[in-house]
């Protein structure tokens, strides 16, 4: 049986699914029972300085996409950092962490940008004996006009030094979580690192307006006739996620650094996708809110059973193998060359696929054959775009086929496995250039 344990930073726990830092991890009673359904972790719910706690919005604070299924593929909060006050959250995460000593409990923190305020905190969060820290800076909502959250993730420099006050004044492990509303995720990331950091988690939620109430006129939900934006994540995020993961995994100057990747993961594939871009632990919010802490049942066995059957024995054997497959687009092989095959048996004959070629790629797929209804690839025109596989209903009835020692009847160029990349191609204004 695959070993599902890691040492993340340091931070030991039996398997990689742990909690992001949201309400799935607010309070000990949640905690106590995610532990026992079996999550390997958890970021505990962000706290803030002592005082007077924050006030969340007694409107709604979650808003969702569906899809016709009613399946939420997109989720948006508007909720600020805990509201319970600084000493309940540190004496449950102290008691939660005497209990499950095998479990990574790793509390996130959100405190002003200044050295004392750091300071303050640190040993109090030390003294409850949890696993390490991840700095909250990504909340793009609410506190980040107060000058916290993403208003310092979004400022490299802020992240430095904040990363290294901490580094300083802390000896548990320092993660920084990241945040998606910037241009390019890589230089906090560098700025992590310089700073100290001992890991990246990436990535927090997406500003976003979930829609209009055409009737209120306003974003919705809204509070009482006015809205704000909020953060996105779920399921939609995943792709801009393992996005920002692959930049930072393959960028050399972040590369190695442990990353732990957040936004999307549902189910064990999702987890294994994101180690397979160098991810050493994944942490869950969204799904666990929609299906409840039980999921991590089947994300632990699915993952088991997919490394036994690759013959993975640990997660290292893994991790970060996919990134060296990630390149620019001028490195791609432009001599490779696909093209769709309609699986006869399969087809429902719907149309759908002949739709979209015809009017939005290459006219590449007849509609009929000998007078009835029949769908098939025109192979001199198909030039493997994989339109017609995303639009068709049935799985698997559309493939896409290499070709192989033989001649393209599109472009008469003959298919021999040479590879051609953009930077060595003879259209290439700079390849010409430099062979002049
Ligand atoms: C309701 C809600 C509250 C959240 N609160 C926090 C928070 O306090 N601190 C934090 O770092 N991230 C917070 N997040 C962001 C999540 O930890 C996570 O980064 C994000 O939801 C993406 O993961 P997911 O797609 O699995 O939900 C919150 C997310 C949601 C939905
Ligand atoms: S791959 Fe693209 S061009 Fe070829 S048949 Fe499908 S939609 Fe048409
Ligand atoms: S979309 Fe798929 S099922 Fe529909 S006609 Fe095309 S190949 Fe057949």
């Amino acid at each position: 049986m695959a070993d599902l344990s890691v040492d993340f930073c340091g931070i030991k726990a039996p398997n990689p699914f742990w909690l992001a830092s949201a309400p799935p991890t607010d309070k000990e009673y949640n905690v106590e029972r995610a532990f026992r359904a079996g999550w390997g972790g958890v970021v505990w719910k962000t706290l803030g300085e002592e005082g007077p706690p924050v006030v969340n919005v007694s409107g709604p604070r979650y808003g969702a996409l569906h899809g016709p299924d009613r399946r939420v593929m997109g989720f948006n909060n508007i909720e600020l950092i805990t509201d319970r006050p600084l000493e309940v959250n540190l004496a449950e995460i102290k008691a939660v962490k005497s209990r499950w000593k095998d479990r990574a409990v790793v509390v996130s923190l959100m405190v002003p940008c200044e050295e004392e305020a750091w300071k303050k905190i640190l040993p109090r969060v030390e003294e409850t004996g949890c696993d390490g820290i991840e700095l909250n800076f990504g909340c793009p909502h609410g506190m980040s006009e107060r000058g916290m959250g993403s208003a310092v993730g979004q400022v490299p420099e802020y992240v430095e030094m904040v990363a290294r006050w901490c580094k300083q004044n802390t000896r548990m492990p320092v993660i920084v979580k990241l945040t998606p509303n910037i241009t390019d995720v890589r230089r906090p990331a560098e700025a992590a690192r310089r700073g100290g950091a001992d890991a990246v988690s990436l990535i927090n939620t997406i500003n976003s307006i979930m829609g209009v109430d055409l009737d209120a006129m306003a974003p919705s939900p809204h509070t009482d006739g006015k809205a704000t934006h909020g953060g996105y994540c779920g399921a939609a995020v995943k792709p801009i996620a393992l996005h920002m993961v692959a930049d930072i995994a393959r960028s050399p100057a972040t590369h190695g650094m442990p990353l732990s990747g957040i936004g999307g993961v549902e189910t064990w594939r999702d987890a294994a996708e994101f180690m397979a871009l160098g991810c050493g632990t994944v942490q869950v919010c969204t799904a666990a809110m929609v299906y409840g802490f039980g999921i991590v049942r089947e994300m632990i066995t699915g993952l088991e059973a997919w490394m036994d059957e690759k013959g993975y024995e640990r997660l290292s054997d893994f991790v970060g193998r996919a990134v060296p497959n990630v390149t620019d687009w001028q490195h791609l092989n432009l001599n490779y060359a696909v093209k769709a095959r309609i699986d006869q048996d399969l087809c429902i004959k719907c149309g759908r696929c002949h739709i979209a070629c015809e009017d939005t790629s290459h006219q590449a797929i007849f509609a009929t054959k000998d007078g009835m209804r029949h769908f098939e690839v025109n192979d001199a025109e198909c030039v493997g775009c994989n339109l017609c596989v995303n639009v068709c209903p049935i799985e698997d009835c559309i493939t896409m086929v290499p070709l192989m020692n033989e001649l393209d009847a599109r472009t008469g160029r003959y298919v021999d496995g040479s590879v051609l990349p953009w930077t060595a191609h003879p259209n290439n204004p700079a390849v010409r250039q430099a062979a002049e």
